[in-house]
């Protein structure tokens, strides 16, 4: 399959829509690189869907539009719902997914067809899944790190953008190891949103492919 994924040197800032369950770190990175001018974008709008999330806060003292929509106790259907009126009602063109602890339907993937990232704390497809960095540490790997891809309906399966590598130490912990590997997720992710928004690109088979030179 060859999907054509032509994007790049837009004119104007591409809107983004951010969603997120926790602490935020991730938004936090992209909305610094945006606003120092390295990604050509803008975050219109952040929602969470747990009310207490840290990164609610973060944004309204950004001065970004923040929301919570909760998802407990409602069916998947009718929150995704609620998630796709807001996000078309700010005009979003890109979701971005920063920790974001939710599984998206198909019907929500297929809303933004090929515009929906998402940032995973392992080289993929290694440790999909909860407590990836858990995971790659007990399992023993000597090198582990993160995975920025193109959301599809699957669990972190779709096409990877970029991935960045973190050497695993003998003396690390599964938290010290998480530490290391968030340093290089702030990296990844202003580094993918910036190459899928500035240069030519296309998906053949599973592989997001950058035109030569552009
Ligand atoms: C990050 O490590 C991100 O990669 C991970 O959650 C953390 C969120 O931190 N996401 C996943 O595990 C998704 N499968 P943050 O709220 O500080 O950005």
């Amino acid at each position: 399959m060859l999907v054509c994924g032509l994007w790049g040197n837009q004119l104007s800032r591409a809107r983004v829509g951010v969603l997120l369950s926790g602490r935020g770190s991730n938004f936090l990175a992209l909305a610094e690189a945006c606003r120092r001018g390295e990604v050509p974008a803008e975050i219109v709008l952040v929602i969470s869907n747990r009310p207490e999330a840290p990164g609610l806060g973060k944004a309204q003292e950004l001065g970004i539009p923040a929301v919570a929509i909760p998802s407990k106790g409602l069916p998947r259907e009718e929150h995704e719902g609620l998630l796709l009126a807001a996000l078309r009602k700010a005009q979003v063109d890109w979701v971005c997914l920063a920790g974001y602890m939710r599984l998206l339907s198909p019907s929500f993937v297929a809303a933004f067809p090929n515009r929906i990232l998402n940032i995973h704390p392992a080289l993929l497809p290694a440790f999909p899944g909860l407590d990836a960095q858990k995971q790659a540490w007990e399992y023993g790997v000597k090198v582990s790190g993160c995975t920025v891809h193109l959301v599809d309906a699957g669990c972190d399966s779709g096409p990877i953008v970029v991935q960045r590598v973190v050497a695993v130490r003998d003396d690390d912990t599964a938290e010290t190891l998480a530490a290391r590997i968030l340093e290089q997720e702030h990296i990844a992710y202003p580094q993918a949103l910036r190459l899928l928004l500035t240069r030519p690109w296309r998906i053949e088979g599973r592989r997001v492919v950058f035109a030569l030179g552009a």
